[in-house]
């Protein structure tokens, strides 16, 4: 299982010169990356602590549904400005989220810091003053908020192999969650891969560095029209050199157009 990531850390707007101290911006690329792979075209999304609105710019440039709380004035009116519906952010307090926020599907955030000894209360943007047991109990109680706007039901698809003793299958979850229950049953024969063993035997048969370098090019964005990340820039996040990285690319571009175009592959059992 691979467990890196890389993800280029730039924002391709300056922050706005009214802005005091560091930049607490999540970077676009991160946003990106797991909006897209933890929700759907039109989900609906919450960042409870929009800040500048990156989570809800990039969401909405992904046609997902995006609402926002921000507490401080300048901020809020600095993202509303970027966003394709401003009546979705909030100038307010994550603390008492809005009525209008409709029921979820995803909740992404990053939330104001503090240190453990400091005394200022960030959920007030560092206005008022607190402790670090204060601060922790509000986090709680902000996404102990949330819980309850999340959809109550959701759909669970099990693919399992011929032979499979299905009833057990469903009993044993069931006991687990007594409220779930069997919508449907249907037995098909195997034509088509599913994604995740497509994943697997790309994964499988590329080398970690035509892999990574793959990976890397695609949440750069260098694979974005126009092009948000330049191949010599992809190499030197790899840490080689712009040949090595084009042909660990085209290899792996090859690769996963033969299996997808010639539907070429390893059988699933092997
Ligand atoms: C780490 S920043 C989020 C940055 C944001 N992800 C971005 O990319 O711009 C945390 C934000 O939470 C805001 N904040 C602080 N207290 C808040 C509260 N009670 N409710 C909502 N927002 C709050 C701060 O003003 C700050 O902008």
């Amino acid at each position: 299982m691979r467990t890196t990531l890389h993800l280029t850390h730039d924002h391709p707007t300056p922050l706005p010169e009214w802005v005091e101290g560091g930049d607490v911006r999540m970077p676009p690329a991160l946003v990106r990356r797991l909006v897209s792979e933890y929700t759907e075209h039109g989900d609906r999304l919450l960042d409870p602590f929009a800040g500048f609105g990156t989570t809800l710019t990039v969401s909405e440039s992904l046609d997902r549904k995006a609402w926002g709380i921000e507490y401080d004035a300048d901020r809020a009116a600095y993202a509303c400005d970027r966003l394709r519906h401003p009546d979705r952010l909030h100038h307010g307090t994550a603390t008492d989220i809005p009525d209008d926020v409709p029921t979820l599907d995803c909740v992404l955030t990053s939330p104001p810091f503090m240190h453990e000894f400091a005394a200022r209360d960030p959920l007030q943007n560092y206005d008022g003053e607190s402790d670090y047991e204060t601060y922790l109990d509000d986090l709680a109680a902000v996404f102990g908020s949330l819980g309850s706007r999340f959809h109550r039901a959701g759909t669970l698809l099990v693919e399992a192999p011929r032979g499979t003793d299905v009833r057990a299958l469903v009993e044993g979850f069931q006991e687990r969650y007594p409220d779930a229950e069997l919508v449907a049953q249907r037995q098909r024969d195997r034509t088509i891969r599913s994604l995740f063993e497509l994943q697997d035997a790309l994964e499988t048969e590329l080398t970690d560095r035509q892999w990574e370098a793959l990976e890397t090019a695609y949440s750069a964005g260098y694979f974005s029209w126009p092009r948000e990340t330049s191949g010599q820039e992809v190499a030197e996040l790899l840490g080689v050199s712009q040949p090595t990285f084009n042909k660990h690319l085209r290899i792996a571009e090859r690769s996963a157009f033969r299996m997808l175009l010639d539907r070429e592959y390893p059988a699933a059992d092997e």
